[in-house]
């Protein structure tokens, strides 16, 4: 079975490595991919039309499409594929609003009683303004569409709020402020049933300690150690089943991967966000957990047959860290030679690229903010976590960084 995995990222790595492993996955390609993705996919550059796409996939007879970033998800890359009659795995345009507009999943939380912040919607800075002045402080003010990450800001003063709003030229959401560690939570679903992937623990800020500004993600555990198997089972009876419910009533069925951000508040957990893809660097983490083959789990997905379906995993946990370029978040430098990857997969440890480009002499570049992914399994996450730092510490690249602290204190 041929198949097309659409991104380049440390995600789309881990995908493209796991899928590699399936004795069913034929020729396998990435689009754009990386240079590390180039050691298990055929790499191939289609631009971001979707026309592009379907012709690729109907010159190579693709039996799946495999999409990672929510880009193309929101933007209708699935529908575009099924109406041309080729497989996809991910949500129609419809129901990646519930990443795409945080107005469209704040509404279905308020009508399925999912807990979540307490918010309001505005399209304009100036009823913003008004409405974070009658509220207690801080209030979190987000962008109401997609912002990778960066679209969020936790106010402690009215100023602050308002420095924030003058940033955000479009719709906003404010919420009200939670509490408690946070933890993803991953479910397969098939329009009606889900089958649970497992869970994460994302490393948002840029620095150690949990300082510095908030990233696309710097380091991940999984499973999220915060995540008790009672607190995961109200998260999926309180929020995940009622918003597949409510999707499918809307006759906007949701197939793919659900990613729950949540809050463990000392209440219970509340959603803060729902992402309609893998997240990255969770991916990488919960990918060298994985048991099952990948592509029997993402097929049963788009078939409609995850009930007969359970992942399986290994046993252990496993840590990934993240090296990213001088620089980055604000202005990574790009273009820096990274030497000695090979060194760290001789430690155990495996590297998945996330941003990187091999320069015309052979050299590993970093091409992006977040270059690199080095993952490992242990176990305990003492055991992962050294594991993953010995493979850190092998690679040889003076233009990157790494938190010191992923995993610590778990
Ligand atoms: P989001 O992009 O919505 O995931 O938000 C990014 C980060 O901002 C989250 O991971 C939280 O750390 C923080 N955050 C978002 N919403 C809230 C909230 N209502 N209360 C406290 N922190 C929040
Ligand atoms: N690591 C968070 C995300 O993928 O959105």
């Amino acid at each position: 079975m041929n198949l097309l995995v659409i991104g380049s990222g440390g995600r789309e790595h881990a995908l493209c490595w796991k899928l590699r492993q399936s004795a069913r996955v034929g020729r396998l390609w990435c689009a754009p991919g990386n240079a590390g993705i180039a050691a298990v996919a055929e790499c191939v550059s289609l631009g971001d039309g979707h026309d592009a796409v379907i012709a690729f996939a109907r010159a190579h007879d693709i039996a799946l499409v495999v999409i990672g970033p929510e880009g193309p998800l929101v933007g209708g890359l699935v529908d575009a594929l099924r109406a041309a009659g080729i497989h996809a795995f991910g949500p129609s345009a419809a129901a990646a609003r519930l990443e795409g507009s945080k107005g469209f999943t704040k509404a279905l939380c308020a009508r399925a009683n999912i807990p979540t912040a307490a918010f309001a919607r505005f399209d304009s800075g100036d009823a913003a303004r008004a409405y974070v002045a009658g509220h207690p402080l801080p209030v979190v003010v987000k962008a109401d569409g997609l912002a990778a990450g960066k679209g969020v800001v936790i106010a402690h003063s009215v100023a602050e709020a308002s420095a924030a709003l003058d940033a955000m030229p479009g719709p906003v959401v404010i919420e009200a402020f939670l509490t408690g560690p946070e933890a993803s939570l991953f479910v397969l679903c098939d329009g009606t049933d889900i089958a649970v992937l497992g869970s994460a623990q994302d490393y948002k800020r840029v620095g150690d300690g949990d300082t510095g500004p908030n990233t696309g993600g710097m380091g991940a555990v999984s499973p999220a150690p915060a995540l008790t198997a009672e607190l995961e089972a109200r998260a999926l009876t309180e929020i995940v089943a009622p918003t597949v419910a409510a999707m499918a009533v809307m006759g906007t069925p949701f197939v793919g991967v659900l990613f729950a951000g949540l809050m463990l508040t000392p209440t219970g957990p509340q959603l803060i966000e729902y992402n309609v893809r893998f997240g990255d660097p969770e991916c990488e983490a919960l990918m060298v957990r994985l048991d099952s083959d990948l592509l029997d789990l993402l097929l049963a997905t788009c078939d409609g047959t995850l009930s007969d379906t359970r992942p399986v995993w290994r046993d252990g946990v496993s840590v990934t860290v993240v090296m990213a370029a001088t620089g980055y978040p604000a202005a990574p430098v790009t273009g820096s030679a990274i030497a000695r990857i090979d060194a760290a997969g001789a430690t155990g440890a495996t590297v998945f690229h996330a941003g990187t480009a091999r320069r015309a002499d052979g050299a590993v570049v970093a091409s992006g903010g977040r270059v690199l992914a080095v993952t490992a399994t242990g176990a305990t996450v003492g055991e992962a976590r050294a594991a993953a730092y010995a493979g850190v510490d092998a690679i040889d690249w003076p233009g990157g960084f790494a938190r010191r602290d992923i995993g610590a204190g778990e």
